[in-house]
């Protein structure tokens, strides 16, 4: 092997640490103790993030080689937009989505088990299913959910801009979390009301959101499983980020309950990365690493979501793709 190969890949195997270091920078708050512009010297950081002077400055300066933080002189280290982007106060701020990543990072440890058996390595590793985990630490939760509105932070406006929802009366959003999706949708279209759909530890904080917001009483929020049922009364069912976290028969069951309840009229709104053929690195199949790993899903291809549809009692209609990963897949009943 080539000298170019050996290096390649020994940076390969040692970028494992390069995620456990952001997880961590982030869990510690250290991106927050740097304004841009204004270098900060390592001391300092260390003293305020209570961490081990020598090892911190190692790991700045490992990361700072991933354009995470740079140094300038002398033990000093200042911003880069990566690293900005950690700030608890950054527009779009990915720490909540780092820190979530830190907290459940071990089970990338179980992809040995995935490998042999298909099963999520998070199962074997936590010994449960990441929902049920999840639901069993009530801590994890405000989290989860702040997580995942980090990680999407940019995908609603682009999916707003890029999917015309006008003409819905109804819309209910299907595993919707803590409400940010709707926090965003609602205002741009007046006239819609809403029904909001989770766990039950889930919509307590989505009711208390959109009070904030303003949307309380445009919007329904309703506790419930959607491997049981599906609540009746929408035009149009929006699932963000749900179907990738299922298996395909996991995911008849819940469009099943959906296509019990969906008026004749009605759309099936489907947003999630499409998977593309070819080699080049996609953020779709990035993902997909996290879908095998935690929730034990997939992201799709088109021709995945055509038969899913079809098992379900729906037909695809189009697919919309935006500025980020995801693209809104519509489906009609049939
Ligand atoms: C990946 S998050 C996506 C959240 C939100 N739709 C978004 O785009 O940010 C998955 C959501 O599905 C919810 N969920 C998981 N299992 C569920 C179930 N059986 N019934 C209803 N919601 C469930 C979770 O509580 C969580 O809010």
């Amino acid at each position: 092997m080539a000298q170019k190969e050996t290096e390649d890949l020994t940076r390969i195997l040692i970028s494992a640490a390069l995620s456990r270091t952001v997880g961590i920078i982030a869990e510690l708050c250290v991106a927050d103790l740097v304004q841009a512009g204004q270098p900060q010297p390592v001391e300092h950081l260390a003293r305020a993030s209570k961490t081990h002077e020598p090892s911190l400055y190692r790991i700045l300066r490992f990361m700072a080689g991933y354009g995470i933080f740079q140094e300038t002189e002398n033990r000093h280290f200042d911003h880069t937009p990566l690293s900005a982007a950690l700030r608890t106060d950054a527009t779009g701020s990915l720490r909540a989505g780092a820190q979530l990543f830190h907290q459940i990072c071990a089970g990338w440890d179980g992809l040995d088990h995935t490998i042999q058996t298909g099963e999520p390595a998070f199962n074997k590793v936590f010994g449960a299913p990441i929902f049920d985990y999840i639901q069993a630490h009530p801590e994890l939760g405000p989290l989860f959910d702040a997580g995942m509105t980090s990680l999407n932070s940019y995908e609603t406006p682009t999916m707003l801009d890029a999917y015309d929802f006008s003409g819905i009366g109804v819309l209910a959003d299907i595993g919707g979390g803590n409400g940010s999706l709707f926090s965003a949708l609602l205002p741009r279209y007046p006239n819609m009301q809403g029904i909001l759909f989770d766990l039950g530890h889930v919509v307590g904080r989505a009711k208390e959101n959109l009070k904030t917001a303003g949307l309380a009483g445009r919007c329904r929020v309703i506790e419930g499983s959607f491997f049981e049922s599906v609540p009746a009364g929408a035009d149009a069912y929006l699932f963000r980020h749900i179907i990738h976290d299922w298996t395909d028969e996991q995911c008849i069951q819940i469009l099943g309950n959906c296509r019990k309840v969906i008026p004749a009229h009605g759309k099936l709104l489907i947003a999630d990365s499409v998977v593309l053929a070819g080699n080049a690195p996609s953020p779709a199949k990035d993902m997909d690493m996290v879908m095998l790993t935690f929730p034990g899903g997939q992201e799709r291809t088109e021709a995945q979501f055509r038969s899913l549809l079809k098992a379900s009692g729906f037909e695809l209609k189009s697919i919309t793709p935006t500025t980020t990963m995801i693209s809104v897949v519509e489906g009609k009943p049939v």
